[in-house]
């Protein structure tokens, strides 16, 4: 702890200009300073310092702070890192409070600070290794090749070579004159009793672990080849003062920046793939060094971003360990998207074999919400035969949603989940209560009144009625109406579009007669050319002309679904070809339902083949899991 009278010395002298003038160029104007924002684009001098406060403002995007502020904001430091990089930059030495005697304290930073020494002497001693000697030439840096990786990103990640030798590291410590009690503290050295040093690592490939501020902390070396039965694939450093393992990911340092900008994080397992993704230009991602996630590590993840994207290896044994991994990290209230890897796959292997441009796309196309991913399980074979077992399944995933302590994103998920397993909302709701313990979350707070609060604030409205199907055949009708002419993609108008999605299509039956009636009626026409609003307006069927005229004057909107807070925007600019998109898959999805209800009733049939059916019905499920899926970023809205 620091003392908050040293802090508050440590802020008298600090001065707001020096600070982001290591950052900003900065002008003075009057009593102020002014330049451009670091935080958002802008070509307008909006961002303004005042010295007499000790404090920034940003007029464009509203940031706003003192120094420590600054420092946190622009390098991702924690309170105490931006404290102590600020101490640091005026020679000021922060007064740290502590339980035990002043010596202790004392014997206790210097023991930290000794190993700091030896762990970058280690650093230095394996990158010298790995260039400039023969073997690591020879071994070390064939074997980064090897795995596709490139000059650069070596260097980069600070990677290095540990002689084949039991003696190499040690030998130079020695003769350097280093404390060797240090680096066996540290896990570089070791010793028998009454013996000799020997070096730990040997010949292995070596990852360095760096704090979030960019310090080595810890090892991990990789035997070269597949793994062997005698020697462990990893050997890794030990915790020490530096290297608190469940605090630490892989990769938070170099990706801390972009983490913050794609405001989201990929959570992957090993050291090769975290490198093997940057190299291919996904920078935001960690990994979590082959253990299961730990509350301390997602608190590290909390200081950059909310949304987590947890890459799965594609075998089985991966896939159950890190959804339980998911639960943890939404107790901790982050939003969980997942992504599956191929059978054999991981991150690494499936990155170098698709190649940047494809693996991001791979990551983009596959990225579900958590609660996608874990409905999968609700369509296999074994499970779709016995309702046992699918009851189990889904109380699986209640517990999963019980564990998020937001009372509307448990709410916006409900929705779906009813949707995804046909069951009614309100039952689900009522096994959700039972599952969710009461000291988890606001008991003041019921749902419904933080609805009541959201609507009450301007701006924001929420759903008034269930949407119906009904809804969103009347939503595509008034898209018809409105749009029908504009281009949607290229030279294909909307009415092109709508029409060839939904003509000669029998499963589509229309839950509104009206809209059916529409429908048969442009199916029908020789050449398809939209007939025109005053068409419908006027149309000889009172029922149509009804219809129209009430959806043109009805103000219908569709809006963006803000995935992170379900919160549901009135968006006035709505983009209709985003709400086409929309509802089109969403009458999709009733499409494949219905599809489903009928293949689901021919198995009461006699004579059918039944493995077939249910091949046939999972698949169907699974497209719409993936309709269901898109369609979690946007809601509808009256
Ligand atoms: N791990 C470890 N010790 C081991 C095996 C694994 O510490 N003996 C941790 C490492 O952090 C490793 C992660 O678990 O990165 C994932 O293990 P694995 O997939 O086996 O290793 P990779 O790093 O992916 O190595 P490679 O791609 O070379 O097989
Ligand atoms: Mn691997």
């Amino acid at each position: 702890m620091i003392s908050e009278s040293s802090i508050e010395q440590l802020l008298n002298i600090v001065a707001i200009e020096d600070v982001v003038g290591d950052y900003v160029n900065i002008k003075r104007s009057g009593s102020r300073f002014k330049g451009s924002c670091p935080f958002h684009d802008e070509k307008t001098a909006s961002f303004i310092l005042t010295p007499s406060m000790g404090i920034y403002k940003c007029f464009g995007c509203q940031k706003a702070g003192n120094s420590v502020g600054f420092l946190m904001e622009i390098e991702q430091y924690s309170y105490v890192e931006a404290l102590k990089a600020l101490a640091s930059k005026y020679n000021f030495e922060l007064e740290e409070t502590f339980d035990g005697t002043k010596e202790e304290y004392e014997a206790g930073r210097l023991k930290k600070q000794n190993q700091q020494v030896a762990m970058n002497y280690a650093l230095q001693h394996f990158m010298t290794n790995l260039w400039d000697k023969e073997e690591g030439k020879a071994i070390g840096q064939s074997y980064f090749k090897q795995r596709g990786y490139s000059t650069a990103i070596i260097k980069k990640w600070q990677l290095g070579f540990a002689s084949d030798s039991w003696t190499n590291l040690y030998a130079a410590v020695k003769k350097d004159k280093y404390d060797l009690e240090t680096f066996a503290d540290v896990g570089l050295l070791r010793k028998k009793e009454n013996e000799e040093f020997y070096d730990w690592y040997r010949n292995r490939v070596i990852f360095p672990i760096h704090s979030v501020s960019g310090n080595v902390i810890a090892f991990a070396g990789r035997i070269l080849g597949t793994k062997s039965d005698k020697e462990p694939k990893y050997v890794n450093s030990p915790e020490t003062e530096l290297y608190h393992k469940s605090n630490v990911l892989f990769g938070m340092y170099q990706a801390k920046t972009a983490i913050k900008k794609a405001e989201k994080v990929y959570l992957v397992e090993g050291y090769t793939d975290v490198i093997s993704l940057a190299q291919a230009g996904v920078e935001n991602v960690v990994a979590s060094s082959g253990t299961a996630l730990t509350e301390g590590q997602i608190r590290l993840i909390k200081r950059f971003t909310n949304n987590i994207t947890v890459l799965y290896d594609g075998d089985a044994a991966g896939q159950k360990a890190s959804e339980r991994g998911i639960d943890i990290i939404l107790e901790a209230g982050l939003n969980v998207r997942v992504v599956a890897f191929p059978e054999g796959e991981d991150p690494d292997s499936y990155c170098q074999k698709l190649g940047p441009e494809k693996f991001a796309e791979f990551l983009n196309e596959n990225e579900q919400n958590f609660i996608y991913f874990k409905a999968r399980s609700l369509f296999e074979e074994a499970v779709l035969k016995d309702p046992i077992l699918k009851a189990e399944r889904i109380k699986d995933i209640l517990v999963s949603v019980s564990k998020i302590p937001d009372g509307i994103k448990r709410n916006a998920l409900m929705f779906e989940l009813s949707r995804i397993c046909e069951i009614d909302e309100a039952i689900l709701t009522t096994e959700l209560n039972k599952l969710t313990k009461k000291s988890n979350f606001d008991k003041q707070k019921t749902i419904s009144e933080e609805l009541r609060l959201i609507t009450n604030q301007a701006g924001v409205v929420m759903p008034k009625e269930p949407l119906t199907d009904e809804w969103q055949e009347k939503a595509l009708f008034k898209l018809l109406l409105e749009h029908a002419d504009k281009s949607f993609v290229g030279d294909t108008t909307v009415f092109q579009t709508v029409l060839s999605e939904f003509s000669n299509d029998p499963e589509l039956m229309f839950t509104n007669e009206v809209i059916g009636l529409i429908f048969h009626e442009l199916n029908e026409m020789d050449v398809p050319d939209w007939p025109g609003q005053k068409y419908y307006v006027n149309h000889s069927d009172s029922n149509i002309s009804q219809l129209a005229i009430q959806l043109l004057n009805k103000n219908y909107t569709l809006s963006e679904h803000f995935a992170d807070n379900h919160i549901y925007v009135l968006d006035e600019n709505s983009n209709f070809r985003h709400e086409l998109v929309s509802v089109v898959l969403h009458l999709r999805r009733k499409k494949l339902d219905n599809l489903i209800r009928n293949k689901i009733s021919e198995l009461e049939k006699s004579d059918v083949d039944v493995e077939y059916i249910l091949e046939h019905i999972s698949y169907l499920n699974e497209a719409k899991l993936r309709i269901a899926n898109e369609l979690g970023g946007t809601v509808y809205q009256i």
